[in-house]
């Protein structure tokens, strides 16, 4: 069997895409925020619930720091979810709420805390399809 048969074979849980760019995660632009230990208490709570979480280079929205893009299960994909992007993830609140989303399945399995979805953003290209119009 070759490897692409066997990684479309194998579901995948719930990812949390980090931006850690030019901004997000930058103490020197965003100097409230522990970046560190937000990193740190998402990776912790991957390692509890079995999401993923893999950090990135700067994803475009810069002024919408943090960004973090919130990637649906193999689950959750089957039944129409999409990744949704969140922007502002800066204190501990949007943190708990990523957690919790995360931990319960992520988009298209568990609905996103009400808080958390005040905080979802376009991503890049639909935004700019979007000002075209
Ligand atoms: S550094 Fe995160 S969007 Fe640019």
């Amino acid at each position: 069997m070759n490897r692409s048969v066997i990684r479309a074979a194998t579901p995948r849980p719930c990812t949390l895409v980090v931006c850690r760019g030019c901004c997000c995660g930058n103490p020197r632009k965003h100097r409230g925020t522990d970046h560190a230990w937000q990193l740190d208490r998402l990776r912790a709570g991957a390692a509890e619930h079995g999401f993923q979480v893999r950090t990135t280079d700067c994803l475009g929205p810069c002024d919408q720091a943090n960004v973090i893009v919130v990637q649906p299960s193999t689950a959750g994909r089957r039944s129409g979810a999409h990744a949704v992007w969140v922007g502002f993830a800066l204190d501990d609140d949007s943190t708990d709420d990523l957690l919790r989303w995360a931990a319960q399945g992520g988009p298209g399995i568990a609905e996103p805390p009400a808080a958390l979805a005040l905080q979802f953003i376009r991503p890049p290209r639909e935004a700019r399809a979007r000002a075209r119009r």
